[in-house]
């Protein structure tokens, strides 16, 4: 289950630890709630179409002391077997310049695609969780060279929810490598999600339940637009209509 409740109740709630506490949040107070949440993400991936066995990755900010962090999956494990002791911590470090690879924390050893997950931390202060699958209908899109050249265009208006007029394919490069991390960088500048050539998607958000969300999300355009190719050449949405519903995604909250 995504994110436990506590019991209903009629006490006044407990007090909770503040947003910028040394460490925890106010999604997760405590280093073994994110790890319960960055599980719970990583195993309802499969049930929700987007991977299987030990393909993809999840990751969490997640500060310890003073410095900046994340949780991430381990390499190699399928879900199902994993525990939460199995996840991994690694600082965020700088890495310009051939400067050393950051040492992880745990017993495992972290996700091979640790480089993009950690990138993507350092330079986008807003990520707070990253989703990486290889959710087969964005994967085969992914294979397509017009879609590696153009990405999905605006055939509909929910493409905004990535945060673009389209969205972007990252170029192919070799899992784990730190060209792929460029590529993948490159490829989310100002965006949410993007397809990854030859592999797959990745979607990041303020949550983990934010970012798995715009995986589904982009799973259902991928299928979708696989559809429409598959009845002809799809119209787009003019660039002034995309983004008119940027700028009321912008707005656009319970
Ligand atoms: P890991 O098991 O090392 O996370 O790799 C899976 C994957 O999807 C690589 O892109």
């Amino acid at each position: 289950m995504m994110n436990p409740l506590p019991p209903a109740s009629d006490a006044a709630p407990p007090a909770r630890a503040p947003r910028d506490a040394v460490t925890g949040s106010l999604e997760h107070p405590t280093e073994d709630a994110a790890r319960v949440a960055l599980l719970d993400t990583a195993g309802a991936m499969a049930g929700l179409g987007l991977n299987h066995g030990s393909a993809g990755n999840v990751s969490l900010r997640w500060h310890r002391g003073g410095s900046d962090g994340l949780l991430v999956t381990p390499s190699a494990l399928p879900y199902e077997r994993c525990t939460v002791d199995d996840l991994v911590w690694m600082p965020i470090v700088p890495r310009a310049g051939g400067a050393a690879d950051p040492v992880p924390d745990g017993h495992r050893r972290p996700s091979s695609e640790w480089r993009f997950h950690h990138d993507l931390y350092a330079v986008r202060p807003e990520v707070q969780a990253i989703v990486h699958a290889h959710a087969p209908h964005c994967t085969a899109l992914a294979c397509l060279p017009a879609v590696q050249q153009a990405g999905i265009p605006a055939f509909h208006y929910m493409v905004a929810a990535a945060g673009g007029r389209d969205v972007r394919c990252a170029p192919y490069a070799t899992f784990g490598t730190q060209a792929l991390s460029d590529h993948v960088l490159a490829a989310l500048e100002g965006r949410r999600a993007c397809l990854l050539a030859h592999h797959g998607m990745i979607a990041v958000g303020a949550s983990l339940e934010a970012a798995l969300a715009l995986a589904v999300e982009l799973e259902w355009l991928a299928r979708t637009y696989g559809l429409a190719l598959g009845l002809g050449e799809p119209a787009c949405l003019p660039a002034d209509e995309m983004d008119r519903v940027l700028a009321k995604f912008a707005d656009y909250r319970p």
